[in-house]
């Protein structure tokens, strides 16, 4: 035990306690004030506090030997924070930039003592934070603070820093309280610029990257990507679209890849299944060196999620019978979600609401970037694969929402703010697929924006109708690459694929970390990009599709134009930095449209629908 918390406790008493539970913003997840639905601090700072409670009268005014032998007078040993060591088991990571705040997380596990001694549940961890301007953490910290952690939300710490100054770099460190020589590694971290900064003066004058990833399924192979996007390019920020974690278990265990555990169903599974992803060091690198954004897609929980179900459970008494707790699909909604919170660095914008994330950025005015969660918020229900042909009669149904009225009308509301506030882009990061993609053999994907066609006509509806430019749709899901112009399906009168006149914007979707796509991936490379060429023949708006590398895509824009590259994996069976460019493409500011001819006519890998002879 050390005397210092202690001290401090009997200085400032249970509210003390209370702030530094209350300083890791994982225990208000999900719900802070409402404790009926997750973690009641008070309580838990008055489980601290009655296990320490014969150490709260002072011993000044005693000499030792008067001290009442009921109160222990050696206070080194009083339990009200662990102190025989903790283990930053997870390194670092930092999300959700403002211009004056940013997440920080880690994880810190308390160590047994010398005889073997673990905390019993009224001990809490302490660790502190400093936020430095030197990558040396020479100088003063710019933001400090205390905060707990404990078993009940699996030893992660969330705090915000604050105090921060816009557009700026920053290093950040977490310690034991107790024992100030141990600490994690340091992280590095940045804000974004304030909401009115002009274009051209965002990033100080330079160009921004965001890298965008999706389904990086860990049994499927190493992640290389995330190694090569933190290594070998500038990324400012790390943007993740969803399938970040899988809930399947699989052989991964050829490639040394196997997962732990079972499928995932209760809070421990999905701790655990975040915990063994993040041990993965390229992903750990990734995370410690930028801040992340990123929002859920389907297996967060389970594959093809909807609001109330998924392919595999849903609330019958059939859907509960699929795992070995009985969880239904309600339960582990509630379990994916909550873990979710604690693990990654993401903000919970309504404390009332665990399952929003959906939200947006102003940075300056160069750009908007609005998050959206079209899959466990509000969904109406998908293509579960029993149910397809029902699905398949309902794709035009009006009604059919994919993100519920709330949001849905507060994202056509972000655009047109954007538009207003006079951001140059407004980039919308979403899970699945955009555009209409007929498949080979006539087919859509009802799990996809395909299925919610009506939907898809009032977001197209809404930038036509309010000649809202320069908007950017990111998608992942699919594990194949697919850039889009956009524009409304089948429209051949007002748009002309040849040129893009007549789009009102582009998207970009991007292949999986490294989840595989069967459709591209059946044979060798020739006969891969044969398929793309089949789809890019097959389907207007679509300008280049590749699906037999695994990946991610990066966006580098200003005021001018926004530029992606997306980078092809070489080989994802054993962890290597083997990756090569295979198409740029850009957009220039006002044209709503990919630039022509699209990568410059020439790809190293998949299908362009105009290539230069
Ligand atoms: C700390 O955690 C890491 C990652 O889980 C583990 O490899 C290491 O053995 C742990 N250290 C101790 C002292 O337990
Ligand atoms: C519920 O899910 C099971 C699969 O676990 C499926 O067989 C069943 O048809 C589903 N029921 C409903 C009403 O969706
Ligand atoms: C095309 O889509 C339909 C409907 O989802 C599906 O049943 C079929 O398997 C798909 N075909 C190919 C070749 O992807
Ligand atoms: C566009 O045309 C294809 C046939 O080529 C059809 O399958 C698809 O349903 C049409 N899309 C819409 C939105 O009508
Ligand atoms: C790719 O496989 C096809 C058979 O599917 C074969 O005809 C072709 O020669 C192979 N191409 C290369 C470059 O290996
Ligand atoms: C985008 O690419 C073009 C070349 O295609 C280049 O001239 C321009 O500087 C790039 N812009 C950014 C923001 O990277
Ligand atoms: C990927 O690497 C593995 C292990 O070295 C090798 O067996 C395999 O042939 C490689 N695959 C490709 C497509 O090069
Ligand atoms: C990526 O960077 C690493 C060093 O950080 C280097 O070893 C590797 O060759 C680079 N990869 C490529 C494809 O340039
Ligand atoms: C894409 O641009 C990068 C430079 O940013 C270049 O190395 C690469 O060769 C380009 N790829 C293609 C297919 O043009």
């Amino acid at each position: 035990m050390r005397s210092l918390g202690v001290s401090l406790l009997l200085i400032a008493g249970a509210s003390a306690i209370v702030d530094k539970f209350n300083n890791n913003l994982v225990f208000r997840s999900p719900f802070f004030d409402e404790p009926q639905f997750g973690h009641d601090t008070v309580a838990l700072s008055r489980r601290t506090l009655q296990f320490t409670k014969r150490d709260q009268v002072p011993a000044g005014g005693f000499k030792d030997e008067k001290y009442p032998g009921f109160y222990v007078s050696d206070l080194s040993n009083a339990p009200f924070i662990w102190s025989s060591g903790v283990n930053f088991t997870h390194s670092v990571a930092s999300g959700d930039p403002y211009d004056t705040s940013v997440i920080l997380w880690t994880r810190a596990v308390p160590l047994p003592s010398s005889s073997g001694q673990l905390p019993d549940q009224s001990v809490p961890v302490c660790v502190s934070y400093k936020v430095f301007a030197e990558s040396d953490l020479s100088g003063k910290p710019v933001d400090s603070g205390e905060a707990f952690t404990s078993y009940d939300v699996d030893w992660t710490v969330k705090v915000e820093a604050t105090r921060l100054k816009a557009d700026t770099k920053y290093y950040f460190q977490f310690t034991d309280c107790a024992n100030p020589s141990v600490s994690s590694p340091v992280g590095s971290t940045r804000t974004v610029a304030s909401s009115n900064t002009p274009a051209d003066k965002v990033n100080g004058g330079k160009p921004m990257t965001l890298a965008v990833f999706s389904c990086s399924q860990y049994q499927a192979g190493w992640f290389n990507a995330y190694g090569y996007a933190a290594q070998n390019t500038t990324a400012d920020i790390f943007i993740h679209l969803g399938d970040y974690i899988y809930e399947s278990v699989g052989n991964g265990a050829k490639i040394g890849r196997a997962v732990e555990g079972r499928e995932l169903a209760t809070i421990h599974d999905y701790r655990q299944r975040l915990g063994q992803y993040r041990s993965d060091p390229d992903l750990q690198y990734a995370h410690q060196i930028a801040p992340w954004i990123v929002v859920w897609d389907d297996h967060e929980i389970a594959n093809n999620a909807w609001k109330a179900g998924t392919s595999n459970s849903n609330d019958t008494a059939q859907g509960c019978t699929f795992s070995p707790s009985g969880a239904c699909f309600t339960d582990r909604k509630l379990a994916g979600t909550r873990a979710y919170h604690e693990w990654m660095p993401i903000r919970q914008l309504d404390a009332k609401d665990q399952l929003r994330i959906w939200r947006n950025f102003q940075v300056g005015k160069l750009f908007d970037l609005s998050m959206l969660d079209t899959r466990q918020y509000e969904r109406d229900i998908t293509d579960l694969t029993y149910n397809r042909a029902v699905i398949d009669t309902l794709k035009d149904v009006p009604q059919r929402s994919l993100m519920g009225a709330n949001q849905e009308r507060w994202l056509l509301d972000t655009l047109s703010k954007s538009k207003n506030r006079r951001a140059v882009w407004r980039i919308i990061g979403q899970q699945i697929v955009f555009t209409q993609v007929v498949n080979l053999s006539g087919g859509i994907n009802l799990d996809a924006w395909d299925g919610y066609r009506a939907n898809r006509n009032r977001i197209l509806d809404h930038l036509y109708n309010n000649q809202i430019s320069n908007t950017i749709v990111l998608a992942g899901d699919s594990h194949a690459n697919w850039v889009s112009d956009l524009a409304h399906a089948n429209d051949t009168v007002n748009y002309d694929s040849a040129t893009g006149r007549g789009a009102i914007g582009v998207e970009f979707a991007g292949t999986g970390v490294t989840s595989s796509s069967g459709t591209f991936t059946k044979g060798n490379l020739t006969d891969s990009m044969a398929v793309s060429a089949q789809y890019v023949n097959k389907n207007i708006d679509l300008q280049w599709n590749e699906g037999f590398f695994r990946g991610f895509f990066t966006l580098t824009l200003d005021s001018s134009a926004l530029n992606a590259t997306y980078y092809s994996m070489r080989n994802v069976t054993y962890r290597n930095l083997d990756a090569f460019a295979s198409a740029n493409f850009s957009v220039k500011a006002g044209e709503n449209r990919i630039s022509r001819p699209v990568a410059g006519g020439k790809v190293l890998s998949g299908a362009l629908k105009y290539p230069a002879n």
